[in-house]
């Protein structure tokens, strides 16, 4: 679709060809169907930031292009004026520390994906080196794709101190910032502040696992407290599998000056003669609809176009790890393979213990990276559980952590050449002790990760899933492959190496699904998810406590990614009693799965799960590909926490409600729906219910605007035996038009 647009103004939207324009002062309005960023280039000059929020109409456009100044540099540079925080600075072969940039020229190009991509090139006016500013939009998605690449035209190495993907200058008003922190079995969580004055920095230096400790993903609320509903609110993803740098300065300007890119701390980068350096892309969106409004844009987006298989449906898995942890064996196995296709399930995952021939995998101090099936627990090896699953109606599926290798393994034995470490320094071991990370900056070490993958999928084409574990930091930075004054991109290397890897893999074997983990949550991140269908949340399966954690990765990632699955009483990380419907209701918010052992299970909770995955199964397509709305936050304190998810047609809706105390006469507050049709009936169905009469609108139907305007009422406690009561209490409710 080509826009209307004033003189002089290129309006960039998908579906152009690939076109070169010559620039005298050109505006330029990168849009997508609900938003505009405005720029201005003009040859000689930097690249303008003009706007960035709603949608602009032509004339609004010019209008602001004739009145609006043109103060901020679009991705400022080091070195000349004002001496505020700068996106790129750069040492030239001579000694020379600035940089002076200004637009050479914009040109425009589509790809097969249908996504439109605007970049300005910028030169420097002195010496030989561009800038290449990038913009690439879709035509169904409200998120803009921003990046740089740097280019060294000259003969000398010019050193890369400072590279950040994007700037984006967010006017002050009184600007609330949404971010995510945590820890392993935590997390996720969400903080919330007014943005103070001064710097507000959020980073990575793990090195392999980048979303335990902080995300890469920020919202601000332009007007005040933060709202799920209503306000003007900008989100930002930095899309990176490794260590990132967020800062936020709020300096004497009008602004809050907001940098996204690679954490380039301890990682100076030697650009060589001709060669060219591409950031990671920070993928931005707006909405006037709050903070669900901004998930929307990027659930949609992540689905459409970044994440692997993200508009198809995932199927429901029991998971070995907390069923029986290291102790895999044959009859094991085909006891789990029976017992979830016996509840409706759809896929196994055998997790780790499974390898090692002369180190067997018993515990986690041996056997990674000796990825042969240990046939004293397996005898008939990966084939004999292939044909297993089969007999069961069911798919198969496997652990690895193939980028790492225990010092107690034939690998490191045969090449310990090719594991992380610097010169002359004696080794720190992780987990078990022993565990070490593979040098993924080295080719040797990309083949060897991919023959791992390719083994195993060449050899039983069944395989249907992977789940990809990385269970350690960076400890001892440094490459035996890279040479010495190529020591400090490390950090860089690895994960290009990570991603040439995966790139591998997934143009011979596409179809596979592939699972992040890395210690649970430390790989939710866009930057790995366009190989990875989907991610493991956390380790943390309490269910309480996924309320808190899913409530956060929610505002990012949407629930077809989100690995939730139904674990065991007591919990095996908190410890705390929850009674399986609390655990059914919570993990049914996400891609539902199970990680327990069947066979501990009581007749009546195996009958209790069967039904849950049956019902499940109806309301799939709404839970994974619905629009999520964000009702009552658990982090409100109000005792309660909502969301639901509605289909894109609304014409059915899965609205679910936790209670998260057990106080007497707690005056709960009567939470109301969003999202459906004010016009249409909808008809109320409870799901897991467990009660002795059903709610008293079962079958009833309401108008959207009913339930939109006032909402339903809960019952603080379940009608249950007294024998049974518990302090939890939880519904789910199908709601489908009428
Ligand atoms: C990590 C993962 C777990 C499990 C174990 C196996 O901790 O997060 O889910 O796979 O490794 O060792």
């Amino acid at each position: 679709m080509i826009l209307p647009c004033g003189k002089k103004t290129l309006t960039a939207f998908a579906a152009f060809a690939a076109i070169w324009v010559p620039v005298g002062a050109e505006t330029l309005h990168v849009a997508t169907p609900g938003t505009s960023l405005v720029l201005e280039a003009t040859e000689g000059a930097p690249l303008k930031f003009v706007y960035y929020g709603e949608r602009l109409g032509a004339a609004d456009v010019d209008a602001m292009m004739a009145s609006a100044p043109r103060t901020l540099d679009a991705y400022p540079v080091f070195g000349l004026g004002a001496l505020r925080e700068t996106a790129m600075s750069v040492t030239h072969p001579d000694g020379n520390m600035t940089l002076d940039m200004s637009v050479s020229g914009v040109s425009e190009s589509d790809g097969a994906d249908g996504s439109h991509t605007v970049t300005v090139s910028m030169s420097d006016k002195h010496y030989p080196f561009g800038i290449d500013v990038n913009y690439r939009t879709y035509p169904d998605a409200d998120v803009v794709e921003t990046w740089v690449e740097a280019v060294n035209k000259g003969k000398g190495t010019v050193l890369l101190r400072e590279f950040a993907s994007a700037y984006l200058p967010i006017r002050r008003s009184d600007v609330h910032l949404t971010s995510f922190y945590g820890a392993w079995g935590n997390e996720c969580r969400m903080e919330e502040k007014r943005l103070p004055h001064g710097m507000v920095v959020i980073n990575n230096r793990d090195g392999v696992r980048n979303s335990h400790t902080s995300h890469a993903e920020v919202m601000f609320s332009l007007d005040g407290q933060p709202d799920e509903r209503n306000g003007r609110t900008i989100g930002a993803a930095l899309c990176y599998s490794g260590n990132y740098n967020l800062r936020i300065d709020t300096g004497s300007s009008d602004f809050h000056d907001f940098f996204a890119g690679i954490n380039d701390t301890h990682s100076a980068y030697n650009l060589k003669k001709g060669e060219r350096f591409a950031t990671p892309p920070l993928a931005l969106t707006y909405s006037n609809e709050g903070k669900s409004g901004v998930s929307r844009n990027f659930h949609r987006w992540g689905r459409n176009h970044r994440l692997a298989h993200g508009t198809d449906l995932r199927k429901i898995l029991l998971n070995s790890w907390e069923g029986v942890y290291f102790d895999i064996n044959e009859q094991g196995m085909a006891q789990m393979m029976a017992d979830i296709a016996g509840m409706g399930g759809e896929l196994f995952v055998m997790d780790d213990g499974w390898f090692g021939a002369k180190y067997p995998r018993n515990n986690d101090v041996s056997s990674l990276g000796d990825w042969t099936v240990d046939t004293r627990k397996l005898p008939a090896g990966i084939a004999g559980l292939c044909a297993q699953a089969e007999k069961n109606g069911i798919r198969f599926g496997i652990w690895i952590e193939p980028e790492m290798v225990n010092s107690v393994s034939e690998l490191y034995d045969t090449h310990p050449e090719y594991i992380v470490k610097p010169t002359n320094r004696p080794l720190r071991q992780g987990r078990g002790g022993t565990q070490l990370v593979l040098d993924m900056s080295n080719p040797k070490v990309q083949d060897l990760v991919f023959g791992v993958v390719d083994t195993l999928l060449t050899k039983y084409p069944q395989l249907d899933y992977i789940k990809w574990d990385a269970n350690a930091p960076i400890m001892n930075h440094g490459s035996q492959y890279l040479s010495a004054d190529e020591q400090s991109h490390f950090a860089v290397e690895y994960h290009r190496g990570f991603a040439k890897t995966l790139d591998r893999i997934r143009a011979k074997y596409p179809d596979v699904t592939i699972q992040a983990c890395a210690s649970g949550g430390g790989r939710a991140n866009w930057g790995v998810l366009p190989w990875f269908d989907e991610f493991w949340v956390s380790d943390n399966t309490d269910a309480q406590q996924r309320v808190f954690m899913q409530w956060g990765t929610s505002h990012f990632f949407p629930s077809v990614a989100m690995a939730s699955h139904i674990s065991a009483a007591p919990n095996h990380q908190t410890h705390r009693t929850i009674p399986l419907k609390y655990r059914i209701d919570v993990a049914m918010s996400g891609r539902l799965g199970m990680e327990i052992q069947p066979k501990n299970m009581t007749d009546e909770e195996i009958a209790m799960c069967r039904k849950a995955i049956a019902e499940y199964k109806q309301v799939r397509p709404v839970v994974q590909q619905g629009d999520l709305y964000r009702l009552l936050s658990p982090y409100d304190g109000k005792g309660v926490a909502s969301l639901m998810y509605v289909s894109p047609a609304k014409d059915e809706a899965v609205y679910y409600w936790w209670r998260l105390n057990n106080d007497v006469n707690p005056q709960l507050p009567r939470v109301t729906m969003a999202g459906l049709d004010p016009d249409a009936l909808y008809t109320v169905h409870e799901l897991n219910s467990i009660d002795k009469e059903p709610l008293p609108y079962e079958g009833k139907s309401f108008t959207g605007r009913y339930l939109m305007s006032n909402g339903l009422e809960f019952p603080e406690r379940h009608n249950v035996e007294y024998s049974t009561l518990n302090d939890y209490c939880s519904y789910v409710l199908q709601l489908k038009k009428k």
